[in-house]
């Protein structure tokens, strides 16, 4: 059986922390399902990983500013926003969450994120250290974006290992959960 995301339009955009890694096991997952993705990077997202990558995983050409131009007539934050069926942003940064929730729009992973139509789905998969994770303004943040946002939604953290070489909460959830809460999002 095909499956939901097959045909449908992800756009991926990641933020910078260690869990930039497993979103290349996200991506390719997500074209091998039949999706259409398109990867979007934060400056900090390019310190953990290289858009070559994604290039080469998407098939797309990767953009990691909101400056650079690509092949669309109108901005090329709104172009994206308007094309993408899904936003998944993986890793979500304890900075991200911030930017969102406070509106603030300085890459382009936030800016486009402020430009999403209200009914698009916003799948977000926060990965950060546990102490970050318990952090309560980390905390507040998210409650601001759960009762602001009506398309918004969250796929982890999962607990476990974390590069801090500690055991806590705050985990990247995996590239297969992170696929299968698109699908389900899809499927509605
Ligand atoms: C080695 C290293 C690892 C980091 N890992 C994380 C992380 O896992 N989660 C997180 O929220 N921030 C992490 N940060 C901090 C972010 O990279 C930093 O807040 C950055 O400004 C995020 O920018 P962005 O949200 O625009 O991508 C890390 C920083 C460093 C130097």
């Amino acid at each position: 059986m095909a499956s939901p995301v097959a045909g449908k339009k992800i756009l991926l955009g990641l933020t910078g922390g260690i869990a930039c890694y497993k979103a290349a096991a996200l991506t390719s997952r997500l074209v091998q399902a039949g999706a259409s993705v398109r990867v979007i990077m934060t400056e900090a997202a390019t310190q953990f990983v290289a858009p070559l990558t994604f290039q080469s995983l998407s098939g797309h050409a990767v953009l990691t500013g909101m400056w650079q131009h690509d092949d669309r007539p109108d901005s090329q934050h709104i172009g994206l926003a308007r094309w993408a069926d899904a936003f998944v942003i993986a890793p979500c940064s304890a900075d991200m969450l911030a930017k969102l929730a406070a509106g603030l729009t300085p890459d382009l992973v936030s800016l486009t994120a402020c430009a999403l139509p209200a009914t698009t789905p916003l799948l977000a998969a926060p990965a950060m250290n546990a102490d970050m994770w318990a952090n309560p303004i980390v905390q507040r943040n998210l409650k601001i974006l759960r009762e602001t946002l009506p398309a918004w939604h969250e796929v982890g953290p999962a607990e476990g290992w974390q590069a801090c070489r500690t055991q806590g909460a705050g985990r990247m959830s995996e590239a297969e959960e992170i696929v299968t809460a698109i699908e389900t999002l899809l499927a509605k």
